[in-house]
């Protein structure tokens, strides 16, 4: 029997949203890792590709037993050389994708359409697709090639996001830091509601979070009233 179009749609609504994660072998594994997990906690559906070199950077970076949990959180696995995975094509309907790490070579791969592996063709897809894609590039310092490759991407579509730590929010260790990169990447899909924290302007943070007040010396009410003369008091991106 037929279904009626509201019927479809819910079924639609109840889906997973299938994302697709590469890791690829950039600093930052404990990132593409973290990503995973929240993703999960999420409810979407995940399709994880790691590059050889991220194999090695999830040993070297966070430990012999990277790999194994990265595999138990993922839904489907995909190897790197499979380029008929269902990721592969266009027609199986992902909901966006998230490369984290993103190394300067599968950038560059990125760039110029290179999809000679599966993590590489899964972008190149999301991007003929016009599919949100997130890179978080870790490099540091940048020469001419690599911001080249980044403008390239973001030309193309893509969002360059470098996973620079907010240091606004003053985190504790640096598994604050790597849970607070993942998750402003999972909002840059906008598949979920925002999952990061927020800075909510100066008055609201000390509001939020005494601590913050009492770690910094500093941070007293007449300077948070002088802040506030000069700046617009909204939702800092
Ligand atoms: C421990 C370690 C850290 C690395 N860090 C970076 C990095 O931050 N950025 C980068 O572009 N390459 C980095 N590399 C080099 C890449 O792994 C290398 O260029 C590799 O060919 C990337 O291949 P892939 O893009 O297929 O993963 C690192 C390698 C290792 C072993």
């Amino acid at each position: 029997m037929a279904m009626h179009r509201s019927e479809i749609r819910e079924r639609v609504g109840m889906m997973k949203p299938h994302v697709v994660v590469g890791l690829s072998g950039a600093s930052g594994a404990a990132i593409g890792l973290r990503i995973v997990e929240i993703l999960g906690d999420l409810g979407a559906e995940i399709h994880l590709v790691v590059s050889r070199a991220a194999e090695r950077t999830l040993l070297e970076e966070v430990g012999p037993d990277a790999m194994s949990h990265l595999r138990a959180c993922a839904h489907y696995w995909h190897g790197v050389d499979d380029i008929g995975a269902s990721i592969a094509s266009g027609s199986f309907p992902t909901r966006g994708m998230i490369v984290a790490p993103c190394s300067m070579r599968t950038l560059a791969a990125i760039a110029h359409c290179q999809a000679d592996n599966l993590l590489v063709r899964a972008a190149d897809v999301h991007l003929k697709e016009r599919r949100p894609l997130v890179l978080v590039a870790r490099e540091t310092p940048l020469h001419l090639g690599h911001l080249r490759a980044m403008a390239a991407t973001t030309e193309a579509g893509a969002i360059v996001m470098p996973p620079a730590p907010a240091f606004y929010l003053k985190p504790a260790s640096v598994a604050e830091i790597v849970d607070q990169i993942a998750r402003r990447a999972i909002d840059l899909l906008r598949l979920f509601e925002p999952v990061a924290s927020q800075w909510r302007g100066p008055a609201e943070q000390r509001d939020a979070n005494p601590f913050l007040v009492a770690s910094t010396p500093s941070f007293d009410s007449a300077k948070v009233d002088a802040i506030k003369r000069v700046i617009p008091q909204e939702r800092k991106e």
